[in-house]
């Protein structure tokens, strides 16, 4: 049993910027050494539970195969097949898993869950996504930037569509990493006051596409029917028809402008199609980025 409470990462702000700049670097690192075909056995009998409430393709491949990369196992568990699906409250089964695991990662809807679970896991907890936050995102994002760019510090990042969960992540790491974010989504759909209040002085809102991604360094965008929306989604379809990111949206940007997006896209959506199939896109580097950024992040948690 672990002697002290466990260091867990529920969303970005669980590190501060030092931490997370130490989390990128070791990213690049690993990622470097990996291609090489040096994976370093850091997860030698160490074993990662994974929880999926929602869907996922890049979480969960990105978790299961990093983790065994560096020499540990990771188990997946779906509400569908678990007792987690039948009622067994998070409480009970976070004792139990926390006790047979060293690490727990989860994505479920409401952000409190994770937090529950954190409270009665004696291993670190990770969250995978909740309807609030993406934290494992930013880190694939910060570290596809600082690869292509370099810092992000006295940048401008601009957020295109919906005020979903990644946005409210990139509010935490304008924080973090020093950069201005400008959120451009459709009115009523801007993220709550709650998660911008406190970063005015870095994020701001507005329901303008282009003044939010005039000279920006980077724009990001992602689905316009969050999981869990799946019944807005035709609706929303009509009220974002101008929040589209595309090669008109781009050029207001500056000329080296990198696009992100956490994948999946929906093309001729929220991103057209040539700005996403584009030969110079770094999208698939940061799908990649994932596997690399929870690597550095699982090594860190272990070692508090
Ligand atoms: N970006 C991301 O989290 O993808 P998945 O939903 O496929 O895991
Ligand atoms: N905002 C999206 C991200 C998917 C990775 C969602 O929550 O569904």
């Amino acid at each position: 049993v672990p002697s002290k409470a466990p260091r867990h990462f529920l969303t970005l702000n669980d590190v501060n910027s030092a931490e997370l700049q130490h989390i990128i670097a070791r990213a690049i690192e690993l990622k470097a050494l990996l291609r090489q075909g040096k994976a370093p056995a850091l997860f030698d009998n160490k074993v990662l539970a994974m929880i999926f409430e929602k869907n996922s393709t890049r979480t969960r491949v990105s978790f299961e195969s990093g983790v065994a990369k560096l020499g540990g196992h990771a188990i997946f568990l779906s509400t569908k097949d678990s007792q987690l699906g039948r009622g067994e409250p998070i409480e009970d089964a976070a004792r139990c898993i926390a006790s047979m695991v060293d690490m727990v990662m989860i994505r479920t809807y409401g952000h409190a869950t994770v937090e529950r679970f954190a409270e009665y896991s004696r291993v670190p907890v990770i969250n995978g996504l909740t309807d609030e936050y993406h934290p494992c995102q930013l880190l694939a994002d910060i570290q596809t930037y600082v690869e292509q760019r370099g810092s992000l510090a006295g940048k401008t990042v601009a957020w295109v569509g919906d005020g979903n969960n990644m946005c409210n992540s990139y509010i935490q790491a304008a924080e973090l990493c020093d950069f201005e974010l400008r959120i451009a989504t459709p009115k009523g759909f801007e993220p709550e006051d709650e998660f911008v209040t406190p970063y005015q002085h870095r994020a701001s809102v507005s329901n303008d596409p282009r003044e939010a991604v005039a000279g920006a360094d980077l724009v990001v965008t992602d689905t316009w029917a969050s999981m869990g929306q799946e019944d807005e989604k035709k609706q929303r379809e009509k009220i974002f028809i101008g929040y589209q990111v595309n090669k008109e949206l781009m050029s207001y940007a500056k000329s080296d402008a990198l696009f992100m997006h956490c994948l999946p896209a929906y093309r001729g959506k929220e991103v057209s199609a040539d700005i996403l199939d584009a030969p110079d896109a770094v999208v698939w580097e940061e799908a990649e980025n994932r596997m690399h950024a929870q690597n550095a992040l699982m090594e860190f948690l272990f070692n508090q």
